[in-house]
């Protein structure tokens, strides 16, 4: 039986009772795979690595030492919220790093967005290559496959082309050789939440809507610079905020500002004011191959603009962008 390989017989995990019957499963596999030795996760924050870390915390506890790297390409509050979580709350061996500096350095001047998703990949896997080499004893890399993950990589060994080059954890040095850890791989993401929330992880952390792995550095488009990302990142604050008022923030699949690197004309407090478009996406989708807009009351648009436009210094004007995929990608990078 190929272990990469849905069976048939497997049931969909829609309730508690069937969460619990898996998570005993593989809480008794990962121990007979990994008996005493360590496990290395990088802890995205996301969904699929925050279920595996939760599970492998159940599992084997300190055995796992999850490493969560602050790109600074975050959404405002997301790193805190892995600290709180899995750092305090559940007491995880969590080593958290703030490479902030290092990857705007890096990418201050760079303008093109494969380049600029190949030098945040790149410099993730450095960074995590950089703290297992620190660690001793090792052995084990947990990773949060999911599903979805497998078949598409079947596709794309068939030949099909991706649009856009997306990043994980795959592609270590050769020295760092780990047996890999993967206990939701078999799992869709309805089912990954529903084993989320039986482990007691928050609903806002399981519901979380996706996220790239390049983060906001595909969101501020073209060349990023430090003032135009703290914008970025405070209007998306705000526009998460008032979704989450009004109920869309879990009735819409993926809702984000991007902040294009041009400056319009307008006044403030009676002066000539430049400032940056803030534009607000939001769309659903079923598999991120199309997508469709959703239709955000008028009465909620305008709290939103009138909020960005008074509380984030530098964005003057605010934009809603109603194309669908295609022609338009979700992201614009
Ligand atoms: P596009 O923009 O291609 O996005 O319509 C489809 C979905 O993929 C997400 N996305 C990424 N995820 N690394 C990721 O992990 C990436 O480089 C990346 N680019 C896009 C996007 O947010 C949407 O959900």
């Amino acid at each position: 039986m190929d272990p990469n390989v849905r069976p048939d017989s497997m049931e969909r995990i829609t309730n508690f009772e069937l969460a619990n019957k898996f998570i005993e499963e593989q809480v008794a596999a990962v121990r007979a795979q990994v008996g005493d030795k360590k496990v290395l996760l990088a802890l995205s924050g996301g969904v699929d690595s925050s279920v595996v870390a939760a599970l492998l915390i159940k599992a084997i506890g300190k055995q796992l030492v999850c490493v969560h790297v602050n790109h600074g390409l975050m959404r405002k509050g997301e790193s805190e919220a892995v600290i709180d979580m899995f750092g305090k709350t559940l007491e995880a061996n969590l080593v958290y790093i703030d490479a902030t500096d290092r990857y705007l350095d890096l990418l201050a001047g760079v303008s093109d967005p494969e380049t600029k998703r190949k030098i945040i990949g790149k410099e993730f896997i450095e960074i995590f290559a950089e703290e297992a080499r620190k660690l001793e004893g090792i052995s084990f890399l947990a990773q949060g496959t999911i599903y979805p993950d497998i078949l598409e990589s079947v596709k794309q060994a068939e030949g099909k082309k991706a649009v856009k080059s997306h990043h994980n954890v795959g592609g270590l040095p050769e020295d760092l050789k780990f047996e890999l850890v993967e206990p939701i791989k078999l799992l869709f993401k309805d089912e990954v939440r529903v084993v989320g929330e039986a482990l007691g992880l928050p609903h806002a952390m399981v519901y979380r809507q996706p996220f790239p792995g390049p983060g906001l550095g595909v969101r501020c488009l073209g060349a990023i610079t430090r003032d135009r990302l703290h914008a970025l990142r405070e209007a998306d604050a705000i526009l998460r905020e008032e979704f989450a008022n009004c109920g869309l923030a879990e009735k819409v699949w993926q809702y984000f500002v991007i902040i294009p690197d041009i400056k319009s004309v307008g006044v403030k407090d009676e002066s000539r004011y430049e400032g940056w478009p803030a534009i607000i996406r939001a769309v659903n989708t079923k598999d991120a191959m199309t997508a469709t807009i959703e239709e955000i009351p008028y009465a909620v648009l305008h709290k939103i603009v009138n909020r960005i436009t008074t509380e984030v210094e530098g964005i003057n004007r605010v934009l809603y962008d109603l194309s669908p995929k295609p022609t338009g990608t979700i992201e614009w990078e």
